[in-house]
Order: C-alpha cells, then sequence, then structure tokens
C-alpha cells in the first residue's frame, strides 16, 4: 500500500498511467496534482472519478503550500513527476513556461519531498520517480543508440529544460539522499495523446482529409513505444528500481517519420473502405498518402533518437507487449471511436495556438 503522488496525470501519459496504476495496484491511494494547462484534461480521468483510492487536485507542483498540504494530509510517500510542458514546437516558440514548470517546478517538487521525508524523517521505502525523456541526449547519427551513460546534449529548450530537471533529482539524491530515480523515455503514442504531436495530428487530419504536414525531408527518426509499455515500466521501477539510478525507455521500433504518416494513412485508407459508416462519418475519397506536404523544418530538429533499453529489461525484466503494427492500429481505432474527445479539444484553446500554426505551416511554410 503506498500514497502515490502523480503530478501532470491529466495528460496523455500520466493519465493512462493513473488508469493503469488503478487497474495493477487498486490498494494503493492515487492523488493527481494537475495545473490543467492547454494539455491537461479532465475527460482523460473521468472514468476513475468517485473511486475510493482516487483524488484530483488542481493546482501547480511550483506552488509549495499546496505540495506541504498534500504530503502532509495525503501522508504522500511515493511520487511520479509526470508535470511537464512537453512539445518541442512550442518550446521554440515560447520557452518560459519550460523553465518554469519544467526546471522551477521540479526543484519545488524535490525541496518539498526533501523536507517531509528527509527532515528527520526515516526514507525508507519513500520513491521519488522523475519521468524525463530520451531528448536530453541530443541526436544521433545512422547508427548508434542511446544508453544510460550517454552524455547530456540537449538541443530544444524543452530538452534543455528536461536535462536541467534530471541534473537536479540527481543532485537531491547525491547530496541529500533523497531516493529517486529517472526514467528516460522515447517517443510514446496511444490513447488521449494530444493532438498538437505527430501520431495524433496524421490521424486526425488523414481522417479529416485534411494536408499533412510533414517537417523538412520526413527522414527524422524516432523510436515509437506504446504508452501502456511506458507505464508499465514506471511501474516496475517504482517496485525495484535502484535509487540514484536511470532507466532507459525505449520500444527498439525506429521508423522514419514519412513511413509512420504513410502507414497511418494506409490504415485509415483501409478502414474507412471497408465501412460504410466510416466513409459517411469522414466523406475524403481520395487516397490519403496524397495529402502529404513537406513544409518547413523545425529549427534545431534533431535526426535520430533510438534507445538501447537492455538495462530495465535484463534488471527488472521488463518487456514491451505493443510493438507495431499492433500498437498504431489500437490507437487509430482509439482516435475513430472518441471523436468527441477531440473535436472538444481542437474547438477550444488548441485552435488558437495550432489551427494558425497549422495554417501557416502548410500555406506559408512549404518548403
Ligand atoms: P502532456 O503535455 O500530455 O501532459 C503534461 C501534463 O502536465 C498536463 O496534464 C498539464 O496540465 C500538466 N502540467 C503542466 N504544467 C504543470 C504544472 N506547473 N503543475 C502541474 N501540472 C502541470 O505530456 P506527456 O506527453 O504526457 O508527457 C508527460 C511527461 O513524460 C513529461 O515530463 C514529458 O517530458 C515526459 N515524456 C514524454 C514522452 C512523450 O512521448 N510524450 C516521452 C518521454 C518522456
Ligand atoms: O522522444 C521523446 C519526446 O517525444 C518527448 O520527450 C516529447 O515530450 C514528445 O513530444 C516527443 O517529442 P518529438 O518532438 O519527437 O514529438 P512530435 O510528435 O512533436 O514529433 C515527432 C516527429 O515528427 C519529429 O521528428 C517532428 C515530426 N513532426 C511533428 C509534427 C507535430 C512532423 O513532421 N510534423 C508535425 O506536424
Amino acid at each position: 500500500m503506498r500514497n502515490l503522488l502523480i503530478t501532470g496525470g491529466a495528460g496523455f501519459i500520466g493519465s493512462n498511467f493513473v488508469h493503469y496504476m488503478s487497474k495493477a495496484r487498486p490498494s494503493w491511494r492515487l492523488v493527481v496534482l494537475d495545473k490543467l494547462t492547454y494539455a491537461g484534461n479532465l475527460e482523460n480521468l473521468k472514468a476513475l472519478e468517485g473511486g475510493k483510492n482516487y483524488r484530483f487536485v488542481k493546482g501547480d507542483i511550483n506552488d509549495p503550500t499546496l505540495l506541504d498540504e498534500l504530503f502532509t494530509g495525503e501522508k504522500i510517500d511515493t511520487v511520479v513527476n509526470f508535470a511537464a510542458e512537453s512539445h518541442v514546437d512550442r518550446s521554440i516558440l515560447g520557452p518560459k513556461t519550460f523553465i518554469e514548470t519544467n526546471i522551477n517546478g521540479t526543484f519545488t517538487l524535490l525541496e518539498a519531498a526533501r523536507k517531509h521525508w528527509l527532515n528527520g524523517a526515516d526514507a525508507g521505502g519513500k520513491r521519488f520517480l522523475h519521468v524525463s525523456t530520451d531528448e536530453v541526449y541530443g541526436s544521433l547519427g545512422e547508427t548508434g543508440l542511446f544508453t544510460e551513460t550517454t552524455p547530456y546534449s540537449p538541443n530544444s529548450p524543452y530538452a534543455a529544460s528536461k536535462a536541467a530537471s534530471d541534473h537536479l533529482v540527481r543532485a537531491y539524491h547525491h547530496t541529500y539522499g533523497l531516493p529517486a530515480v529517472t526514467t528516460n523515455c522515447s517517443n510514446n503514442y496511444g490513447p488521449f495523446q494530444f493532438p498538437e504531436k505527430l501520431i495524433p495530428l496524421m490521424i486526425i487530419n488523414a481522417l479529416k482529409g485534411k494536408a499533412l504536414p510533414v517537417y523538412g525531408d520526413g527522414k527524422n527518426v524516432r523510436d515509437w513505444l506504446y504508452v501502456e509499455d511506458h507505464c508499465r515500466a514506471i511501474d516496475l521501477v517504482l517496485d525495484k528500481g535502484r535509487p540514484g539510478e536511470t532507466y532507459n525507455v525505449g520500444g527498439r521500433n525506429e521508423w522514419k517519420n514519412i513511413d509512420i504518416v504513410r502507414l497511418v494513412c494506409e490504415i485509415i485508407d483501409e478502414k474507412v473502405a471497408s465501412d460504410g459508416a466510416l466513409r459517411e462519418a469522414y466523406p475524403f475519397k481520395g487516397k490519403r498518402s496524397e495529402l502529404i506536404s513537406f513544409v518547413k523544418d523545425r529549427p534545431g530538429h534533431d535526426r535520430r533518437y533510438a534507445i538501447d533499453c537492455t538495462k530495465i529489461e535484463r534488471e527488472l525484466d521488463w518487456k514491451q507487449l505493443d510493438m507495431f503494427p499492433s500498437g498504431i492500429r489500437k490507437t487509430i481505432d482509439w482516435y475513430i471511436k472518441n471523436r468527441a474527445w477531440w473535436e472538444g479539444i481542437m474547438s477550444g484553446e488548441y485552435l488558437k495556438y495550432y489551427g494558425l500554426q497549422y495554417d501557416e505551416r502548410i500555406a506559408g511554410g512549404k518548403k
């Protein structure tokens, strides 16, 4: 039995993790703290409302008073920190909130854990798990993989802010003995991913017959992992990971962006062709790959990411269960079934940011 604080639990991976843990660890108390930025959505957690071991708190990880209340009132003994600004493109347009949340927010959370767990008390059994990214390692050439000992070399403001937070977590373990672990994961995909990210954006635009903006030459490579496999890795690291260690998590599933977009188009064409109701809902008649539009590249665009996940496989016996194409098919089906979810998002705040970005990319930004 643990009292687990899940920060950023209303976002994409965080909400998948809350659902996962409510099944995998039904006796644990799950306290979700989320600021509900544009990326946080209570709809993601609706199915859990009213559960006796579940509580949602709207708030900022940068609020030490609120953290004090939660650590004391809920007797928090475990933290999983998902809260972050997570989109590279947004970090290029406006890095400030990335510094505020990813760096200062992680610092405030670490201070709360230090105060409540280490001041004279016994830190035995406590765990602080910081969820991070492979982007801290920079960009790979044609070959090679990121391991836990690859030097940090972040390239975007987002990656730099995550790298800074990882260093703080490391320092709190090394200096104060905080029982902290960090996971560095590759690109996730699956249900509840905000439609600014590559896979949901392409699924939705392909369904609707809108242009599919591929940055640069489309040959940048990402290593894709189904989100539930990431959630299981985090649960394992909480259970068996060694404090002070970092664990890489990845899919051994490298894809060029253009190939993913083509695959999404093919699967959707196939589904629409064999389903009359879908044809009525999404009347676009052409071949969806013809919607692909190569647009101006992301500044500083990292060429290739790929994770060596041998350590977590060997030490914690982690295995991924959902490789492509089964994971991508499940994801496409989820977006088809949950049209109201993404339409809700796309008619609100999203439009102010993404609608403009998208139009600019497709119209002005074409290569
Ligand atoms: P997301 O943007 O979907 O969700 C982030 C959540 O954090 C949102 O619910 C948001 O409201 C909340 N949040 C933001 N600022 C906050 C603050 N100051 N206080 C409290 N809550 C706040 O992000 P995601 O894709 O689910 O990523 C979650 C974590 O996993 C991030 O730390 C990210 O760096 C890391 N990560 C993501 C991926 C990926 O592929 N998406 C891969 C590896 C690591
Ligand atoms: O590697 C882990 C990281 O993966 C996480 O830390 C980040 O939080 C997460 O957002 C993701 O970062 P990426 O920048 O890799 O994800 P994104 O979905 O934004 O882009 C994936 C690739 O697709 C990247 O090479 C850029 C490209 N792309 C993206 C969009 C949104 C396009 O070509 N067109 C697009 O419209």
